[in-house]
């Protein structure tokens, strides 16, 4: 795991989860990426942080009433910047092909609409033992959602699996070890020394988001804070 991952791509610079934005990532050094993952009404895995298109897209409603035919002709790039008109939401399939010609690792966040986590953590999971290159590095899964943790667990038991929060919960071990993670990432906003220190003496991995700073991020990586997930990779670079 590099110290830095570019948090959906390298979205300071392009339109979030956007194959562009991945590829700007690497462009600025990153080794990882971090994007989120969301299922389709027909079960595509599709790169999308929000429950419904408008912040991001030109489209409208839910992404899990639409299907990908829909969803792959929208512009997801126009919102950002005219330079990135024409910028397609993609599926996870053609984000694992950009990944594989990057030479990039991944974290992929698993996001779920109401009433779907397991399924969506059982499909993105299985597609990615499906389809995950030999010749990258083990990707990561991650999600706020222990139902979509425990499903990819049962659909893919190899792929890692890390926790997400945002503050620390008082309970963090026992959910650790119930799903089977062997990282927690957190919002390093909430983090202090102090909570940091019991996760990392159990022998756990910690990860933050979302580090925009390079003051911040040494004092994170000073505490033992493993990676840092930033919008602006560059700005990390050790
Ligand atoms: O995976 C870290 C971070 O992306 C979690 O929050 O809302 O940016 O997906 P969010
Ligand atoms: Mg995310």
């Amino acid at each position: 795991m590099p110290p830095v991952i570019g948090h959906r791509g390298a979205c300071g610079h392009a339109p979030e989860n956007t194959l562009a934005s991945i590829r700007r990532a690497a462009a600025l050094g990153a080794g990882w990426v971090e994007f989120d993952a969301r299922l389709t009404r027909d079960c595509e895995v599709v790169l999308l942080h929000d429950e419904t298109l408008e912040r991001t897209t030109d489209g409208c409603g839910l992404v899990a009433d639409k299907d990908w035919a829909e969803l792959s002709t929208l512009d997801a790039g126009a919102w950002f910047g005219a330079a990135f008109r024409g910028a397609r939401i993609p599926s996870l399939h053609q984000a694992i092909a950009v990944l594989a010609e990057l030479g990039l690792g991944a974290n992929v966040e698993i996001k779920a609409a109401p009433g779907r986590d397991s399924e969506t953590g059982r499909i993105t999971a299985a597609r990615l033992r499906a389809e995950w290159p030999a010749a990258l590095p083990v990707p990561l899964i991650s999600s706020f959602s222990p139902a979509a943790l425990t499903a990819a667990r049962d659909a893919a038991p190899d792929i890692p699996r890390a926790l997400l929060v945002s503050a620390i919960p008082g309970d963090w071990q026992r959910q650790l070890i119930d799903l089977g993670c062997n990282a927690l990432h957190c919002d390093h906003e909430h983090l202090t020394r102090g909570r940091a220190r019991p996760l990392l003496d159990a022998g756990f991995a910690l990860r933050c988001y979302t580090v925009n700073r390079a003051a911040r991020a040494a004092t994170l990586y000073g505490w033992g804070v493993e990676a840092l997930i930033s919008d602006y990779p560059e700005r990390l670079a050790r």
